[in-house]
């Protein structure tokens, strides 16, 4: 059976969103009943915090059939000294056919794969990638919009601390590829440094995103646990200039995030919960999307797709 890693958006083509997108609504309307992943092992191995993406895996495994194993940095024998490589090889000799990985360090996820023989899907990898992530934001906004293909041509400004966000440099590469224009909205000392490479707008305020045309508004936590030192003035002086609120959604304008929200910093207690917001049907594609990611990971797509 063919097994596929999911580690990075960066290079993706739009027929391979499309792939799993629409095996993902296979799944959505039910098709999971068949439970696919009947005989698969998946093992959950996050090693930082995580609830929605933990949680979604999980429920997507355990509804396709799948036997699940969950391991944490807590509890497990990472906490005894044994290393990352050694923990995920232990998991692949228990016959673990997809291992879901999340870990702070950029790139421990593809370390892993080098090693194991598992299918690896990267969960979130520090500053790295988050591929399911963005995965789902297309399934929740194609939904939302009537299709795949009314995705092209929508005008995306994606709002705050890029620099510190697997999410942007997952989100940016796939809205592109299915076929979304895309401006930044940050200030210089939350840009990263391949900002340049991306040549997209960047624009000083959610104001200016607004005047430049979005359709849409992408929101991002601040992350402070990923930042040295002082990146803003204050807090209360970056949502002055970057926090989204109701009055910047105008009829039409959508409003998303991945979570976990910091309500009056990034966006307003309000606009979460207007109906601009795509913030619970982000989280509720999760599942969907990620059934489909773990049947393609482990092989078993096609039975899905029949
Ligand atoms: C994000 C993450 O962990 O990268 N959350 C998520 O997976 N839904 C974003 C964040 O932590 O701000």
């Amino acid at each position: 059976m063919r097994t596929r890693d999911f580690l990075t958006l960066e290079d993706v083509r739009r027929e391979e969103l499309q792939e799993v997108l629409d095996l993902a609504r296979a799944y959505g309307v039910g098709a999971h009943a068949d439970r696919p992943l009947v005989g698969k092992t998946v093992c959950l191995a996050f090693f930082e915090a995580s609830t929605r993406t933990a949680a979604s895996f999980e429920l997507a495994a355990r509804r396709a059939g799948a036997d699940v194993i969950s391991i944490s940095g807590k509890g497990s024998a990472i906490e005894k000294g044994e290393s990352l490589v050694d923990t995920l090889v232990t998991l692949d000799s228990l016959g673990a056919d997809a291992i879901v990985v999340r870990h702070p360090a950029a790139g421990a996820v593809r370390l892993a794969t080098r090693h194991t023989g598992a299918a690896t899907i990267n969960a979130g990898d520090g500053c790295g990638q988050h591929p399911t992530q963005a995965l789902l934001d297309l399934y929740a906004l194609s939904d939302r919009l009537g299709g795949f293909d009314e995705l092209a041509g929508r005008k995306v400004a994606i709002v705050g601390d890029i620099m510190h966000s697997r999410v942007a440099r997952s989100v940016i590469p796939a809205f592109r590829a299915a076929g979304m224009e895309l401006a930044l909205v940050a200030p210089d000392t939350l840009l990263s440094r391949e900002s340049g490479a991306w040549r997209l707008p960047i624009l000083p305020s959610v104001d200016e995103a607004i005047s430049w045309g979005s359709d849409i508004l992408y929101t991002l936590r601040l992350q402070k646990e990923r930042m040295s030192g002082a990146r803003i003035p204050s807090v209360a002086e970056y949502a002055r200039y970057y926090g989204v609120s109701e009055r910047h959604l105008k009829s039409g304008m959508l409003v998303m995030h991945p979570g976990p929200v910091n309500r009056g910093v990034e966006i307003s207690g309000g606009a979460v919960l207007s109906n601009s917001s795509l913030i619970s049907a982000q989280v509720a594609s999760g599942v969907a999307v990620r059934q489909a990611v773990l049947a393609l990971a482990t092989g078993v797509a096609e039975r899905i797709a029949a």
